[in-house]
């Protein structure tokens, strides 16, 4: 029998409920009411910002004058490009290798081509940031792109950020609604406290370590389907339930086999992620603009089963994915989507930690066995 292991008082499995740093990024409410960025609604700013001006916010924490914001706009514009070595190198890359996991390399590899790489200081630390926050949608569309066997398409400078991505992904200036919609997507993606791949962003900034070192690890983080990961797999499950009438029978099943679904439940909200219903809000209009409700249909019924059967809700990755597909997206840029606009929010948390900065290093219990002595291996 083993013996009863006594933890010590103060433990907490994945630091739940664990305050590790403090923040003025974003208020991250357990009820669900309303999730703010320096004090703006993200509703609010769904309706009257768009993805460029959030980016400004977090960066800077505060919103742009008139003069700021373009000027914000002309070093985004001028960011943009990829180097062609790295677009080279990356969209050749094994058709197999995730999607995720380019863009982690794509971080690493930037490092390499940024004269600021080194130099932690604000200045510089922003300077990077805006490269890192232009150049992601420059390299998930190069990269989609090449699944198919096409060549890159270059940024297109009259567009914005959201509607520039739709274009370099297939060459046709998108629908505004469309732009608007995955804009919006983004905006409720942009931050959101101190979630796992934030904090291992927190973590590596603690060490002194470059920013892209940072936001590489967010991105690896990031990757997992209990985090980011979680968008491309209530896809996946949405098509493998294919039709409305099998969706409830579906979810009974995977819950009496124990499955998690993913896109449902946070480790933060209890009731609801307010975030939900304005991506699927937008999932519906262009779901209506399509004339394909289909796929919100089966969402909705999965919703309502998750609701009635494990009082769950839906977070911000469940309507995501359907969104994400009626915009014509690949499912492999789901959470490489997820990347695009969490950008702005990690390096914020890097810039944020740098200030009175003090190494993140908690401690583990040990419950090996005690001190012994080693026995060389002949008389093992
Ligand atoms: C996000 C998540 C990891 C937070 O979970 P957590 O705080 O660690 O809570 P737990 O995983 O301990 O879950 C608590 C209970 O709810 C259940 N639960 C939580 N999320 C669930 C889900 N998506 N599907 C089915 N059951 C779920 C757990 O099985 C557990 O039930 P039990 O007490 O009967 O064992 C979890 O809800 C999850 O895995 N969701 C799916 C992945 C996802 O959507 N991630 C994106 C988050 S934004």
């Amino acid at each position: 029998m083993t013996a009863e292991i006594l933890l010590p008082e103060g433990y907490s499995p994945g630091l739940e409920g664990v305050i590790a740093s403090i923040s003025a990024i974003s208020k991250v409410d357990p009820a669900g009411d309303e999730l703010i960025y320096y004090g703006y609604k993200v509703s609010q700013l769904c309706e009257q910002s768009n993805f460029e001006e959030v980016s400004y916010l977090l960066l800077y924490g505060k919103l742009p004058t008139q003069k700021e914001f373009s000027e914000f706009k002309k070093k985004m514009l001028a960011e943009r490009a990829v180097d062609k070595k790295i677009l080279d190198y990356l969209c050749g890359m094994p058709e197999k290798a995730h999607t995720m996991d380019i863009l982690r390399s794509g971080v690493s590899l930037m490092a390499h081509f940024d004269l600021q790489c080194e130099d932690n200081l604000r200045d510089a630390e922003v300077a990077k940031s805006i490269r890192l926050i232009a150049k992601m949608p420059t390299l998930l569309a190069a990269r989609i792109r090449a699944l198919k066997g096409q060549k890159p398409i270059a940024p297109n400078d009259n567009l914005g950020h959201a509607a520039n991505f739709l274009y370099m992904v297939d060459g046709k200036e998108p629908d505004a609604d469309f732009a608007k919609a995955l804009d919006v997507s983004l905006i409720c993606y942009a931050e959101h406290g101190l979630n796992a791949s934030t904090f291992a962003a927190r973590v590596a900034a603690s060490t002194l370590a470059d920013m892209h070192s940072c936001i590489t690890g967010a991105v690896g983080t990031l990757k997992g389907p209990l985090h980011g990961g979680a968008n491309e797999h209530a896809m996946h499950m949405l098509l493998e339930i294919g039709e409305a009438a099998k969706a409830e029978g579906f979810i009974k099943e995977k819950l009496k086999a124990k499955a998690k679904i993913m896109g449902f439940g946070h480790r933060v909200y209890k009731k609801k992620d307010s975030r939900a219903p304005i991506v699927k809000a937008w999932g519906w209009k262009m779901a209506k603009k399509l004339k394909n409700t289909k796929w919100n249909e089966i969402a909705d019924i999965v919703e309502k089963t998750m609701m009635d059967e494990k009082k769950l809700f839906p977070n911000v990755d469940f309507p995501a994915a359907t969104l994400y597909y009626l915009l014509g997206l690949p499912i492999e840029a789901d959470t490489p989507l997820f990347v695009v606009a969490r950008m702005p929010g990690w390096c914020a948390h890097v810039m944020e930690q740098r200030i009175g900065n003090r190494l993140l290093r908690p401690e583990s219990f040990y419950t090996g066995p005690e001190s012994r002595d080693y026995i060389p291996i002949s008389k093992r």
